[in-house]
């Protein structure tokens, strides 16, 4: 499967009506957006419905403003069984400046593929090829792997875990 096939881009330019008094763009407005990405980029991917389960390692590295063009990808990074990750990088560019464009925000999203039940259901594995897609691929996966055990800790100490609360 190609980069083609995993991958999506939305864009949009930011209106005065996202934006707070000072022309800084809600975060909530991007998160949104990388929501939708997220969701789009997924569906591409598995065909079938799906829902956010997870936000993870979520960063806003620079602020957008109002009449920033705005471009926001989604890259399938990582498959479970029925749940897939995707990385969603917000890029913000001032079309009046050569050169202004810059990553402003980025964060991992799971999703989980349902069926015609609205059960989870299997998705198509992804296996990394490039170095790039390897090392990003490890990255997810030792995440996973210590928020698994840190579950498993919550579970043990609180007879519950912070999925339950
Ligand atoms: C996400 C959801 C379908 C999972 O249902 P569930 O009964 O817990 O399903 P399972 O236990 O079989 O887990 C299914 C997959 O989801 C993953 N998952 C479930 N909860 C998760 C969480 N909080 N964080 C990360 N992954 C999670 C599991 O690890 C599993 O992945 P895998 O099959 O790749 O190993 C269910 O919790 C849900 O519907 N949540 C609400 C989603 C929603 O409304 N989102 C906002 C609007 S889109």
């Amino acid at each position: 499967m190609n980069e083609e096939d995993r991958s999506l881009t939305l864009t949009m330019i930011m209106e005065p009506r996202q934006a707070n008094i000072f022309g800084n763009i809600h975060g909530g407005e991007i998160m949104r957006l990388m929501d939708t990405t997220a969701g789009a980029t997924a569906i591409k991917y598995v065909k079938s419905n799906v829902v956010t389960a997870r936000v993870d390692e979520l960063q806003f590295l620079k602020p957008i403003h109002i009449g920033n063009f705005v471009t926001s990808t989604g890259t399938i990074v990582y498959t479970g069984n029925t749940s897939i990750e995707i990385h969603v990088t917000v890029d913000a560019e001032d079309l009046r400046r050569p050169n202004s464009k810059g990553r402003a925000i980025e964060a991992f999203f799971t999703l989980v593929a349902l069926d015609e039940n609205e059960r989870p259901t299997r998705v198509p594995s992804f296996a990394p090829g490039t170095e790039r897609e390897k090392a990003m691929y490890e990255h997810v996966k030792t995440r996973r792997e210590f928020d698994r055990k840190r579950h498993e800790e919550a579970k043990k100490h609180m007879g519950g875990s912070e999925r339950e609360v």
